[in-house]
C-alpha cells in the first residue's frame, strides 16, 4: 500500500478519535460480545500479560485489565494519538493501573520478542496498510505457543448496522468502485481471507469462527444517526459534500429505513463477525 494512502487512513482515524471518545461508553456496550469472544479465543486469564493492537477508544484493553488483574498487565497500542489519549483518560477514570499505553502502528511494535502471553485486536486489522507485516509483529512479540486473536466484520449484507445507512447514502452520493483489498471495514469479510493472511504471517493452528451477535443499546433513532455519521469517516466526508436539504432528506430516509431495528424501545441490530485465532510457533 502506498505511503500516501496509509497516511490518509491514519489521518482519518486521528479525526475520528474525538467521536470515538465521545461515544466510548456506547461503543463499549454495543461491541461487548466481541471483547468477550477475543478473551475466550485467546485464552486470557488472571496474571497474563496481554497486547491489544489498534485499541481505539479502549477496547478490548479496558475489559481485559480487570481479568488479568494486578498480577497481570495489558499493553494498549494504537497509531492515532487522539485514540491513545481517549483510552488513557478512560482507564484513569476507572482507576485501572495495570494498562500501559503506546502510540504505534501494528507493523512497528516497540516490544522485545516473546513479551506477551497473548495478543488481540478488535475491528482494527482491516485498517493495517500491510496486514501480514502487522500480524507478523504480533506473532513475534507473543511467547511461543501463545494465542493471537483478531475480530473483523463479516459481509456487509449480514450487518444492517452498516448496510442500511450505506444503501441510502449511495443513492444520494454514488459510491466509488471498491477495492476489496484496500483498508476498510469489510476488507476481511470473505471467509478464509484473514485466516490465510494470519497463516502467511507464520501462525499455526489457525481457526476461524463466525459469531452472530446483537448490536444493542438503549438509544433513539436520532442518536443512532448521530453515532453512525460521526463514527465513520466515509459518512462524514460524503455528508460534507451535500447541501443541508440533501442531508435532511438522507437523515429522514435513514431513520425510516432503520425503524424496524428500533421496535423494542432501543436499538437492536443482528450482526456477524469473524473471529480468527492462531498460535505463535513453538520453538
Ligand atoms: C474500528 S477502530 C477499532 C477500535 C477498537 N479496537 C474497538 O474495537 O473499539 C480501528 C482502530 O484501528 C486503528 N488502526 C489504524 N491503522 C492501524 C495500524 N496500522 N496499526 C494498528 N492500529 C491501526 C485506528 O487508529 C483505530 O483506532
Amino acid at each position: 500500500m502506498a505511503t500516501d494512502s496509509a497516511n490518509e487512513v491514519l489521518a482519518a482515524w486521528e479525526t475520528s478519535s474525538q467521536y470515538w471518545n465521545k461515544h466510548q461508553a456506547l461503543i463499549e456496550k454495543m461491541f461487548a460480545s466481541l471483547s468477550r469472544a477475543l478473551i475466550e479465543n485467546a485464552r486470557i486469564g488472571s496474571g497474563q500479560s496481554v497486547l491489544d493492537v489498534g485499541g481505539g477508544s479502549g477496547e478490548p484493553s479496558l475489559t481485559i485489565a480487570p481479568i488479568v488483574g494486578e498480577s497481570g498487565s495489558v499493553t494498549y497500542t494504537d497509531p492515532a494519538g487522539g485514540m491513545v489519549k481517549a483510552a488513557r483518560d478512560e482507564a484513569e477514570r476507572r482507576g485501572l493501573t495495570n494498562i500501559r499505553f503506546h502510540q504505534c502502528p501494528a507493523a512497528q511494535l516497540p516490544f522485545s520478542d516473546n513479551s506477551f502471553d497473548a495478543a488481540v485486536s478488535r475491528l482494527a486489522v482491516m485498517f493495517f496498510p500491510d496486514v501480514v507485516a502487522g500480524q507478523r509483529e504480533m506473532l513475534r512479540v507473543v511467547k511461543p505457543g501463545g494465542y493471537v486473536s483478531l475480530v473483523v466484520w463479516a459481509a456487509r449484507e449480514v450487518n444492517p448496522f452498516f448496510s442500511v445507512v450505506t444503501e441510502v447514502l449511495d443513492r444520494f452520493v454514488p459510491a466509488d468502485a471498491e477495492d476489496e483489498d484496500a483498508p476498510g471495514a469489510f476488507r476481511f469479510a470473505a471467509p478464509g481471507k484473514l485466516a490465510k493472511a494470519l497463516q502467511e504471517a507464520g501462525a499455526i493452528d489457525v481457526i476461524e469462527r463466525e459469531l452472530a451477535f446483537m448490536i444493542e443499546a438503549p438509544i433513539t433513532v436520532e442518536r443512532f444517526w448521530e453515532l453512525r455519521t460521526e463514527m465513520s469517516d466515509t459518512f462524514r466526508s460524503k455528508l460534507k459534500r451535500l447541501v443541508p436539504d440533501q442531508v435532511a432528506a438522507i437523515r429522514y430516509t435513514v431513520q425510516k429505513a432503520v425503524g424496524s431495528y428500533f421496535k423494542t424501545g432501543g436499538m437492536s441490530f443482528p450482526a456477524k463477525v469473524l473471529v480468527v485465532t492462531g498460535k505463535s510457533l513453538t520453538v
